[in-house]
């Protein structure tokens, strides 16, 4: 079986619904369920004994090293993580305390149950860190993508503590042989992503009639993967990659915030039209503080040696995602109550509109 933390997120729990739907291995999925994990993302799993939640913080040493005794897994996925720019920057302790000493408690506790193992169970045991592109900061107009040599030069709260995070993966590789591979992914989008993000967050303040708040001018530039594809390299990852090395993934789609959220616009038209054009809605808005210019990935090395590439394009992805959010409002209202009203009011109502 496989250990996976954060299995109640976004990209954990899309994670956890395809390896079910694919593999009869089981998974025992840790999560502390933060504003961010779902419980509801894997109800469909309710009655399934292939899967089994625990509530808990990976923080918890004890608890890790509990559950590795008693489930013998032989991979740990380790998704759990703060992951929203925005919020580094009002708070940053969280993402030092989870994405940093987290994944610290975490390296310790598979490094003790590693010493546990047989030569041959631990030549095959696998530590998999699930990190990003924002490691490697911000690229210019005509620079080259990120590639697995670049120099990490983060610049957000939240990149600084996943770049630390990648740095002790790395060191726990060559100083204790831990077998870890790491994966630094550009942004996803799909169905379950919080509506804090970008792409759902547009969706949802779209069909609610409310400002399509965009920082800035627009023209920021991110590469969008498909969950689902960053799903399927993560398996070839697990399956083949080589211990202590990381693979750049990436959906070759560079795409400037303005046109991913005219985009939106358009498919709303057509797939969920209102009296007037969703493109009306759009307001820009004061920009993030350090807000990164550019993110480009060259997803080469995972291609070459792994055989994966995507398998959505932007455009497919997208009609995906904005037809499974309205046949999902139920889940989508849900997820808009309490603690993410706050959170709109603290990120937005000091933004006054701007004239960009
Ligand atoms: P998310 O915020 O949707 O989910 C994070 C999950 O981790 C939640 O279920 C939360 O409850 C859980 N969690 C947080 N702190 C925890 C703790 N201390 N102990 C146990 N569980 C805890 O995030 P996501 O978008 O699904 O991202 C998953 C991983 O992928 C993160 O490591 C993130 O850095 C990385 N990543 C995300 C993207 C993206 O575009 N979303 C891109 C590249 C990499
Ligand atoms: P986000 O989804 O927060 O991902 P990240 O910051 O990790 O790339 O934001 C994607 C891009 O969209 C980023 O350039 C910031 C921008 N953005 C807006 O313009 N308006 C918004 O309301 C949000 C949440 C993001």
């Amino acid at each position: 079986m496989i250990l996976v933390t954060g299995g109640a997120g976004f990209i954990g729990s899309n994670f956890v619904l395809d390896w079910l739907a694919g593999s009869d291995e089981p998974i025992i999925n840790l999560d502390k369920l933060t504003y961010a994990g779902n419980p509801d993302n894997f109800a469909s799993l309710a009655k399934d004994p292939r899967h089994r939640f625990v509530h808990g913080d990976i923080c918890d040493r004890e608890l890790v090293a509990a559950l590795l005794k008693q489930y013998q897994p032989r991979a740990i996925l380790h998704f759990a993580a703060e992951s929203h720019v925005d919020r580094s920057i009002h708070g940053p302790a969280d993402f030092i305390r989870t994405n940093i000493d987290g994944t610290f408690s975490l390296l310790e506790a598979a490094r003790a149950y590693s010493a546990t193992l047989s030569d041959t169970q631990r030549e095959s045991f696998r530590f998999l860190h699930v990190s990003t592109d924002e490691v490697f900061g911000t690229l210019g107009a005509d620079d080259a993508p990120f590639s697995e040599t670049t120099p990490y030069a983060p610049n957000s709260p939240y990149s600084a503590s996943k770049a630390a995070s990648d740095q002790l993966v790395r060191a726990w590789f060559h100083t204790y042989g831990l077998p870890v591979v790491t994966g630094n992914c550009s942004n996803n989008y799909g169905p379950l992503q919080f509506p804090e993000k970008l792409i759902p967050l547009v969706i949802a303040n779209a069909l609610a009639g409310k400002p399509l708040p965009i920082y800035g001018d627009g023209q920021q530039v991110r590469d969008w993967l498909y969950v689902g594809d960053h799903c399927a390299a993560l398996r070839r990852v697990l399956a083949d990659g080589k211990p202590g090395e990381t693979y750049n993934i990436g959906g070759w789609n560079e795409k400037a915030n303005i046109d991913v959220v005219h985009t939106l616009c358009d498919l709303l038209d057509e797939l969920s039209p209102a009296a007037h054009s969703y493109r009306e809605q759009i307001t820009f808005v004061k920009d993030r503080p350090g807000h990164d210019r550019r993110y480009a990935i060259d997803a080469r090395k995972i291609e070459r040696e792994l055989g994966w590439k995507p398998a959505e394009t932007f455009e497919t992805g997208m009609r995906k995602t904005v037809q499974w959010t309205l046949a999902n409002q139920a889940w989508v209202r849900k997820v808009q109550s309490g603690e993410y009203l706050q959170w709109l009011d603290k990120n937005y109502a000091q933004r006054e509109e701007s004239k960009t």
